[in-house]
């Protein structure tokens, strides 16, 4: 055994505050690793609150959006670090058809659900055991039938783990007692550089592996065209600076504001496999998203304003961004997508790796 692994704990807690209805304890389980990396999670909607981790000299600063306390995150949280559910993105009009039924969702976004619905994931109170050798976590919630319009029991399954290796792996899990639509993320907000309020995500570079993404109509929702990205701003194959292509005069670029789309991942086949690089020059610091998901949701950001008041201070339009694996966008209603219908005796599963390191 190395001095290292002596000289710190793996596992702290701390109570974060309490459930406002419920009155449930909300605690915040900070996990670390031999190389001083950090990452703290609390019960309510699984957030990651805080990840820390070294830059190429070894300082360790935060590297995502959040706030310092439960209230704010009650108050006003644009989703900052928190599991994405029962469906991750959009599903247009609320509403979609399985099985011969037909079932409406509140909507949140216009006329779209959002990212589960007005009470989703990102909002419910999840369970939270600790791993016998403290490096990681395991977040269960049950969602009944009927919450936010979908139909069957589900128990929904989540682990996060911090490895020595400066990973954050994400294990999704889920069954159901009746056919239902799954499509489980994680919405963390990264800026590489350590101080997202003054510096935005235009200056990091970033890599994508997709020959084709889902360009989307003024709603946000998936045209169900898979377009080329070659010749576009949307071709990331080769790194590229995230600000250089941005304000092109692009009508998918205008749509979203910015880059708010789906990237269909190359080759996909469900095996764990590297499909994105982000990268930060002056920090050093180096992101790698590995995943089992067909496709990447990169936000970048673009609904962000100075009024969110995050830990760091103001972050206004594109102080973060977000790489957001996922089924794509409104598959529920785009019988050409893969499926994302889950069926009872059936398990829902999915990883997502966060992989930290420095440029050489
Ligand atoms: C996702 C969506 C964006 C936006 C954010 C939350 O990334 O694709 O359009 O809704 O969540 O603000």
């Amino acid at each position: 055994m190395d001095d290292k692994s002596a000289s710190f704990t793996r596992l702290s807690q701390t109570e974060f505050g309490t459930m406002p209805e419920t009155g449930e304890k909300v605690m915040l389980y900070t996990l670390r690793n031999r190389n001083g990396m950090e990452m703290s999670v609390m019960n309510y909607g699984g957030i990651i609150v805080s990840v820390r981790v070294p830059d190429k000299s070894g300082r360790v600063e935060e590297v995502t959006l959040g706030y310092d306390s439960l209230e704010a995150y009650i108050r006003n949280n644009p989703y900052f670090g928190a599991i994405i559910g029962r469906y991750g993105n959009r599903i247009s009009n609320g509403s979609f058809t399985l099985e011969g039924r037909k079932y409406t969702l509140p909507a949140n976004d216009g006329t779209n659900q959002l990212h589960g619905g007005p009470k989703g994931f990102d909002k419910v109170y999840w369970n939270i055991a600790v791993a016998d050798d403290s490096s990681s976590l395991k977040l269960t919630y049950h969602s009944p039938h009927g919450e936010q319009g979908y139909p069957g029991n589900l128990s929904a399954e989540v682990q996060y783990a911090l490895t020595d290796d400066n990973e954050i792996r994400i294990d999704y899990k889920a069954a159901t007692d009746k056919a239902t639509v799954v499509n489980l993320t994680n919405h963390t907000y990264f800026n590489l550089t350590g101080d997202p309020s003054r510096n935005t995500i235009l200056d990091h570079t970033l890599q994508i592996s997709a020959d084709s993404f889902l360009p989307v109509d003024q709603r946000l929702i998936p045209t169900g065209k898979l377009q080329p990205v070659s010749g576009t701003p949307f071709d990331f194959n080769t790194p590229a600076v995230i600000g250089q292509r941005i304000e092109d005069d692009n009508e998918q670029l205008k749509m979203g504001g910015g880059y708010d789309h789906c990237w269909v991942i190359r080759n996909h086949d469900g095996s764990l496999r590297k499909v994105a690089t982000l990268t930060e020059s002056r920090s050093g610091r180096k992101m790698d998203v590995l995943t089992t998901e067909p496709g990447i949701q990169f936000y970048s950001g673009n609904f962000l304003n100075a009024s969110i008041v995050a830990r760091q201070g103001p972050c206004g339009k594109r102080a973060a961004l977000c790489l957001e694996t996922q089924h794509f966008p409104d598959s529920p209603n785009k019988p050409s997508f893969p499926s994302v219908v889950l069926k009872p005796g059936e398990t829902y599963t999915s990883t997502t790796v966060y992989k930290f390191s420095v440029v050489e």
